[in-house]
């Protein structure tokens, strides 16, 4: 095999400049790491916040400046190198060098794959068309935010987080916002049913039209979106369609390079994947997770970007350490807030503490007896209390959990 010479070679590169890449240089530096490290990302603008585009950079309320996860001077200091606006095409893990779409050659030492994930698609006729949007990048947002003014209807495809925060932020500008979701609840990948429910009144009460249980059968429009069929006939017209149907791993360079695969790249418990000197953190690394009963997921979270960083970078200095992190995560529509801890997926009971007509109110998942996740719904207490007991995976009896006048750190 011949291999192309690289045209500039670093102790670590890191490819991709999300939370998870940008994370890893940190971490490899607080862990004292005195070699030289390069971010290669395809997105042009230094690392920033994701979260705050479905929600404050949406709606107005915070500019980009505000989202930037460090300040340019922070990665000047810190003498991290950035190859931006140049994606990673391919990955040779004997000679150890990428290959950027430009025709760039990068030698590695150790190579951190921390790409994320690309939106999905929608497939069918008219998935193009101009009106169709995605929320994932900066440009993502901007391209949606220049269309705003002049569209009053808008539909939103995909009930999940994405979804649901953007009708929370474009239904207070006064827009006609209709959601689509495929199955018969919102949220239902992440949450239980009574979750679901709440959030449905929620936003159908500020008057959001929700259409559950409805397929996409095409966008319809010439040049521009005007419309989206659904499978049972109806026709949706809309000036603009919000894309918001999940993630796919980007990883296709790493799989080509020869990195066992599945859903993600695989990785061990320090984030090494099968490819020697190359590790996969962030949304893309697929690992075996103690708080999902040991299966094997991708978990789709800044706190798994961050913490699974700091475990590569830690690798990488002779430090090992091994991912056991409590999951969480966050969303915020409208007033509420929910936070949850843990990996609800696969409880077999589920435990409302609280009324959820007062908008405060709890829900804690169990799985053969044991606490697995508590979703936290303006009710910081129990998140930060129900913690301990996700942590623990304790046993406690769900009787004494719906008791809401009873603390949940007087459970543990
Ligand atoms: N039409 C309508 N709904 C669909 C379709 C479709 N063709 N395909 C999927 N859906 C629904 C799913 O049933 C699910 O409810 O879209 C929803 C997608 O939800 P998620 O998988 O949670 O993905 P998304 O909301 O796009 O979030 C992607 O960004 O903010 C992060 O945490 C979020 O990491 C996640 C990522």
């Amino acid at each position: 095999m011949t291999h192309s010479q690289p045209t500039c070679i670093f102790d670590v590169v890191i490819v991709g400049g999300g939370h998870a890449g940008a994370q890893a240089a940190v971490a490899l530096r607080q862990e004292k790491f005195a070699g030289t490290i390069a971010i290669i990302a395809a997105e042009p603008e230094l690392p920033y916040e994701r979260p705050p585009l479905s929600k404050e950079y949406l709606s107005g309320d915070k500019n980009f400046e505000r989202l930037l996860i460090r300040p340019a001077a922070f990665w000047a200091e810190r003498a991290v190198d950035f190859l931006l606006g140049e994606r990673v095409v391919t990955v040779d893990a004997e000679a150890k060098t990428v290959a950027t779409e430009k025709g760039r050659i990068v030698g590695y030492g150790e190579l951190i794959w921390a790409t994320g994930g690309e939106p999905r698609r929608l497939t069918c006729d008219g998935h193009d068309l101009r009106g169709v949007h995605a929320i994932r990048t900066r440009a993502d947002v901007d391209r949606l935010l220049a269309e705003l003014p002049t569209a009053e209807r808008i539909v939103v495809v995909g009930g999940g987080y994405i979804g649901l925060e953007a009708a929370a932020a474009l239904i207070k500008f006064g827009k006609a916002v209709t959601l689509v979701e495929t199955l018969d609840r919102v949220l239902a990948r992440v949450a239980g049913e009574a979750l679901s429910r709440f959030f449905e009144q929620e936003h159908q009460t500020r008057g959001v039209r929700l259409l559950l249980s409805s397929g996409v059968t095409c966008i319809e429009g010439d040049g521009a979106v005007t419309g989206v069929r659904l499978a049972d006939g109806t026709l949706l017209p809309a000036d603009i369609v919000i894309v918001g149907i999940g993630i796919v791993p980007a990883v296709e360079p790493l799989a080509a390079a020869g990195a066992a695969t599945g859903n993600g790249v695989l990785v061990d418990a320090q984030c090494r994947t099968t490819l020697p000197h190359v590790f996969a953190i962030g949304d893309c690394a697929a690992h075996a997770n103690a708080f999902a009963g040991g299966a094997t997921i991708r978990l789709e979270s800044v706190q798994n970007a961050n913490d699974q960083a700091v475990v590569a970078a830690r690798t990488i200095v002779g430090r090992p350490a091994s991912y056991d992190a409590v999951p969480w995560f966050w969303s915020n529509q409208y007033d509420l807030k929910l936070q949850t801890v843990g990996v609800s997926s696969g409880f077999d009971t589920a435990v409302v503490r609280g009324d959820p007509g007062t908008r405060s109110f709890s829900i804690v998942y169990l799985r053969d007896g044991r606490v697995i996740a508590v979703d936290a719904v303006n009710a910081v207490k129990d998140y930060v209390q129900g913690r301990a007991l996700v942590a623990n995976g304790a046993f406690i009896d769900p009787a004494d959990l719906a008791d809401a006048t009873r603390p949940l750190k007087e459970l543990a």
